[in-house]
């Protein structure tokens, strides 16, 4: 049986790592997976985890399975970070939240769950979006399309023809938006264009599905959830999947959760039943670690506020190379003009070089970037700016 198999390509951003990994040039840069790194290239343990996961030690008292949502308090505090303590949603009552294995795990459950809702449900995602956002919703069965959303030539939002596209999208269907930080633009709605976005959902019956795996990364927690917070307060039904990979920084742990919110509680309980019936028949139950330490973190006010300051100084650092590389790039007198750069938000930005010069960057100057020439912002440092200026300019020329 396995014989009759034929290998597939690697992925397009994990394989990138791993030939990362492999090289051996001392010069070399990774501006591949989304993962944050401080000015020594480390991806550090934050302290508020190193705490919380110390408590952990001493105060747990089983290993016993945990229920099929997971850890029940943390996906309390996930709702309310997500939409704020006070949220209309919140208060009546209308959101239910799974524990999920990541992001990617809160993504696969939503799309079994939307599978049961409706079969036929198509996803629409934003032209580009993160890689594996299709293969996960065919892999469950569900068709994908695209619509509109990063405008290439000018480097902002194509926000027109998203809106005439999303026009012509049936009840029924899911639209897929990227709460904030753009994967892979760095291309963001702002207010404004959200509260387009929640009237239309609300007037055309579409099913809105945010993905907020950068949450903090952007412009703060309370500034990144707004979009999502105004489409909750208008649409009655709509999915949420959220990370702690990158905010926590708890990528191996992997922790997020699945949440959705329904028109009254009612249909919310019926609603659950079912996706905690989607849970049980792909994992059982979430693994419990990540889940303990995000809700150490976020039940105590000194784990929270230092947490808040490591993810303010990841923030900063992450807006600071963002004027640092578009700098350095503009310097060096190519004939792009890098300025989009500081426009955009969080890790990603597409740098807009064709395949052949990312190819070049890899081979003769070990700078590995995904193939869409989207780069890690967090990936540059003071100390390889210039090496990596340099070779950007001489691949343009
Ligand atoms: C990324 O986009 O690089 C991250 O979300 C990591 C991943 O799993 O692809």
């Amino acid at each position: 049986m396995f014989s009759e198999l034929k290998p597939l390509p690697t992925d397009p951003i994990l394989g990138l790592m791993a030939a990362y990994k492999k090289d051996t040039n001392p010069n070399k840069i990774d501006l591949g997976v989304g993962v944050y790194k401080d000015e020594q290239g480390h991806t550090p343990v934050l302290k508020a985890v190193k705490k919380a996961e110390a408590f952990r030690l001493e105060n747990e008292t089983t290993k016993s399975y945990i229920g099929l949502a997971g850890n029940l308090d943390y996906c309390d505090k996930m709702e309310k970070l997500l939409l704020g303590n006070e949220h209309p949603a919140l208060l009546a009552n209308r959101i239910r939240t799974a524990q999920a294995p990541g992001g990617t795990g809160a993504l696969r459950v939503a799309a079994e769950f939307i599978k049961r809702c409706n079969t036929d449900a198509t996803v629409w995602v934003t032209t580009p979006t993160w890689a594996n956002h299709i293969s996960l919703f065919e892999a469950a069965g569900l068709t994908v399309k695209e619509y509109p959303y990063y405008d290439y030539e000018n480097k902002g939002l194509l926000f027109d023809e998203m809106i005439e596209a999303l026009k012509q999208v049936p009840k029924g269907d899911i639209v897929l938006l990227h709460a904030c930080c753009h994967n892979p633009s760095g291309m963001d709605l702002n207010a404004e264009q959200w509260q387009i976005v929640a009237e239309l959902a609300k007037d055309s019956g579409f099913t809105p599905l945010v993905d907020i795996a950068y949450q903090g990364f952007g412009s703060g927690l309370e500034e990144d959830a707004q979009g999502l917070r105004l489409l909750a307060a208008t649409v009655d039904e709509m999915l949420i999947c959220s990370s702690c990979s990158k905010n926590f920084g708890l990528y191996r742990e992997r922790i997020g959760a699945c949440s959705f919110i329904a028109k009254d509680a009612v249909v919310a309980d019926v609603a659950n039943s079912v996706l905690l019936s989607v849970v049980r028949s792909i994992y059982s139950m979430p693994p419990a670690h990540g889940a303990d330490i995000v809700n150490t973190i976020l039940g105590s006010e000194e784990l929270t506020q230092e947490w808040h300051q490591e993810l303010a100084e990841m923030r900063d650092r992450i807006n600071g190379l963002r004027s640092l590389l578009k700098d350095s790039l503009n310097a060096k007198g190519t004939s792009q003009d890098f300025s989009f750069i500081e426009r955009q938000n969080g890790m990603f930005s597409f740098l807009g070089i064709d395949k052949a010069q990312i190819d070049r960057l890899r081979e003769e100057y070990s700078i590995y970037i995904v193939g869409s020439s989207r780069v890690n912002v967090a990936g540059v440092s003071k100390d390889n700016i210039a090496y990596f200026a340099d070779a950007v300019a001489t691949v343009l020329k």
